[in-house]
């Protein structure tokens, strides 16, 4: 069995309440961190740990929290990004859902970390049951002395709040979030200022993923060092994936970092293989903007490799032949599937979700979208597959947020490794089965 930080104990019954959470050990870390440690010495052990931001990028929190400006008399803001609307994951929710005050302790402890006397969690609209759970961990958190004024008679105060979005993808990019939470339309800032120097009202602000910040828990109570030592190279500790697709028991996994991906899709401990015994196609490693790789390249690298569960492992052979751990939403698909139809699905999203600020991505995305339904159709020729690689080419990289290049780097993937699927349903649209017509071409050019 490998090792758990996060979801060690999310099956104790009651965990979900403030009295089982503390006697199962629950806000140790706070205690530590306040009545023992500075704030710098915090930011040490998070850098030491190497824990790299669950939000997709993977970028080095202790990094990023040392990023921090502190102009003297000006306030500090933590800023939790629960938006996690990525078609794919769905770990957070499984996180807060079961064990929320392991988040509002994370929250608590980083807060103090960064110098932090208000902080929020914005979490996506159509989480709202959630949030009433997180709302529920704060109440208690408050009447136990965790939260509010002078927490442990240290002086230091902090007022936590949970703010509630209208369920948008696009306010999970950390700069429409905070243009959201500050009561506006949630579009993307151009950077820099990076967030560390100007964000939330202008003041520097740290925006990190629920599972970033949970992850501080167990790096505090337990030393950096110790963090670092479990998964490999610069991918340490353990990483939540969120499986689903053509598998046996889909689901929310804690993994150690370094395991195999041959080992995750077909071990009793994880996936449990694939449904139906099926033969394995394809799979979305990390959620739906990360590119797709067919199933010989995603078990080994392109030089015969195991592929492992890591930033680098995952990212090995870049985009030709690799992909990236995102936020590990891990779609498995078996034989049965049709790759421009999931990828059409893909774009539909992405075109909906397009905050329509950049003109690339605005009308790419809905381009790329009619094109990909025209194929699905029956009736695209091979010069639309051309104009597909062509369009997403002009999307990546050309864009204020990276919703952008979330969008291109499917459909890039897609053609990729799965050209002659397109040019199948080209030359042979008869072999274009169960299309779900979210609408017809012929409406549109009748309207
Ligand atoms: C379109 C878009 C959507 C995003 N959605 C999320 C999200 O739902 N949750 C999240 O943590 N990060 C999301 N991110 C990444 C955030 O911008 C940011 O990098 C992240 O919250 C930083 O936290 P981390 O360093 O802990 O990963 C998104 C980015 C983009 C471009």
């Amino acid at each position: 069995m490998g090792k758990k930080l996060l979801l060690e104990k999310d099956h104790v019954p009651g965990i979900r309440s403030y009295e089982v959470y503390r006697k199962e050990g629950g806000y140790a870390s706070v205690e530590k961190a306040i009545k023992s440690m500075t704030p710098e010495a915090i930011v040490e052990e998070v850098k030491k740990s190497g824990l790299r931001g669950r939000g997709g990028a993977g970028f080095p929190t202790g990094m990023k929290w040392s990023f921090l400006a502190k102009p003297p008399g000006v306030a500090r803001y933590l800023v939790c990004n629960a938006d996690e609307s990525e078609p794919g994951t769905f770990k957070d929710r499984y996180l807060m859902e079961r064990i929320p005050h392991l988040l509002i302790e994370g929250m608590i402890t980083s807060s103090f970390a960064l110098g932090a006397n208000t902080s929020y969690i914005y979490i996506r609209g159509e989480y709202f049951y959630v949030a009433r759970i997180l709302e529920q961990a704060i109440e208690e958190a408050y009447k136990n002395g965790w939260l509010g004024k002078n927490i442990l008679g240290s002086g230091y105060d902090l007022d936590l709040y949970v703010h509630v979005g209208a369920g948008a993808y696009i306010c999970g990019e950390e700069t429409a979030l905070l243009e959201s939470l500050e009561g506006k339309r949630g579009n993307p800032r151009i950077k820099p200022p990076f967030p560390a120097v100007a964000g939330l009202y202008g003041c520097p602000t740290v925006v990190n993923n629920v599972e970033t910040i949970a992850a501080v828990v167990p790096i505090v109570n337990q030393g950096g060092d110790a963090y670092a030592a479990i998964g490999i190279g610069k991918s340490t500790g353990t990483k939540l994936i969120s499986a689903s697709g053509h598998i046996n028991k889909p689901g929310v996994y804690e993994i150690e970092m370094g395991i195999t991906v041959e080992d995750f899709i077909y071990s009793e401990e994880y996936c449990g293989g694939m449904k139906g015994g099926r033969k394995l196609k394809a799979v979305v490693a990390g959620g739906s903007s990360v590119p797709i790789l067919p199933a010989d390249l995603i078990l080994k690298t392109a030089n015969g490799e195991p592929r492992l569960m890591s930033y680098e492992s995952l990212a090995d052979g870049g985009f030709a032949s690799g992909t990236m751990l995102g936020s590990g939403g891990f779609i498995v698909m078996d034989d049965s599937t049709s790759i421009v139809k999931n990828l059409w699905n893909f774009t539909r999203f992405y075109h909906h979700e397009s905050c329509g600020q950049c003109s690339p991505c605005r009308e790419g995305t809905g381009w790329m979208e009619k094109i990909l339904h025209k194929i699905l159709d029956g009736h695209g020729s091979m010069k639309d597959i051309d104009l597909l690689w062509d369009i997403q080419s002009k999307i990546e990289g050309k864009t204020i947020c990276p919703l952008g290049d979330a969008a291109a780097w499917p459909v890039a993937s897609a053609i990729r490794h799965f050209r002659k699927d397109f040019e199948e349903y080209v030359q042979n649209p008869s072999s274009i089965k169960d299309v779900h017509h979210y609408y017809r071409l012929n409406d549109l050019t009748e309207a």
